[in-house]
């Protein structure tokens, strides 16, 4: 029987000024999903998890990837998938981009990979497109390549690996869902030019930042004066969590995602760690519960582990 055991990062799309086009990936947390090859025509996708999935692979965002690569493949062959999930779905680290990374990564293994990360990506942004109605890139490419990405265009997709220093991440998850889907809703559809402006300073700063590992100037150029004054209204204790954070080290962060997750960078793990204090203490406070994830840039993307 073919079949392979994969693990999907999760992952911070934005990084804060880049919407839409910068994200990175985790060391935690991680999905994993075992994908079998079948003889069959036809794709079945189930959770060990609890987690509600719909059952039309079509709707699935581990399924419509998958039917995309049959599609283009022309071949009488299935696949089944199992997925466990443990990246929460409405969380803002990624949840539905690493089903769909996953699977087109599994089912490329079994292929004998035949296809190239870009064409992995196009494939998974189907699965995007069913969880949030848009085919955004910056959480399934970072999750399928590891590191940091940037997304200089979608159509057609140019992908290009960002190098950076080390970086600590500290991440609150409080537990109210934000949907990608409402969190676009609500954006503004026009942007003054001296916001975009300011915020194409700060996307081309922070880029610059990673590549120079210049830690000052990726904590200036965490500023995003369009997306997070909207979306940070979604997130109870945003401001403060930010700014305490600030005060006690953080180079910079902001929204993960779509929310509610909020990250932190910090240049030591030691200031990632009594972050991870206060927004327990925020939060506590406040009377959320949450989960917070203190880790590392995740340089590899989804692995096959068996
Ligand atoms: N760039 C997307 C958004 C990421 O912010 O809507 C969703 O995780």
């Amino acid at each position: 029987m073919k079949q392979v055991t994969v693990q999907c990062p999760a992952t911070v799309a934005n990084l804060v000024c880049g919407f839409d086009v910068l994200g990175m990936a985790l060391d935690a947390p991680f999905d994993y999903m075992t994908v079998t090859l079948c003889d069959e025509p036809g794709i079945t996708v189930t959770s060990k998890d609890g987690f509600p999935l719909p059952t039309d692979p079509a709707q699935n965002t581990a399924g419509a990837p998958l039917i995309a690569m049959l599609e283009e493949l022309n071949q009488p062959i299935g696949f089944e998938v199992v997925i466990q999930k443990q990246i929460k779905p409405g969380s803002g680290v990624g949840s539905s981009a690493a089903s769909a990374a996953g699977s087109v990564v599994a089912a490329n293994h079994l292929l004998g990979n035949r296809f190239s990360k870009a064409d992995l990506v196009r494939f998974a942004l189907f699965g995007e497109k069913v969880a949030s109605g848009v085919k955004h890139a910056d959480n399934v490419t970072p999750c399928i390549y590891g590191g940091i990405t940037l997304i200089r265009s979608i159509f057609p997709l140019d992908i290009v690996t960002i190098p950076a220093p080390d970086l600590h991440v500290t991440v609150v998850h409080p537990q109210i869902e934000v949907r990608t889907s409402d969190a676009r809703q609500i954006l503004r559809k026009q942007v003054l030019l001296k916001d975009a402006i300011r915020q194409w300073g700060n996307i081309a700063g922070l880029v610059a930042g990673f590549m120079k590992s210049d830690y000052d100037l990726i904590g200036r150029s965490l500023e995003d004066v369009i997306i997070e004054p909207v979306r940070s209204m979604l997130i109870p204790g945003f401001d403060e969590v930010k700014e305490s954070c600030k005060a006690a080290g953080a180079l910079g962060g902001g929204i993960s995602g779509s929310g509610p997750s909020i990250f932190m960078l910090s240049k030591d793990q030691a200031t990632a760690a009594s972050l991870e204090k206060i927004m327990k203490e925020v939060y506590t406070r406040i009377g959320i519960d949450h989960h917070t994830y203190v880790t590392t840039i995740n340089q590899q993307g989804v692995k096959v582990i068996s």
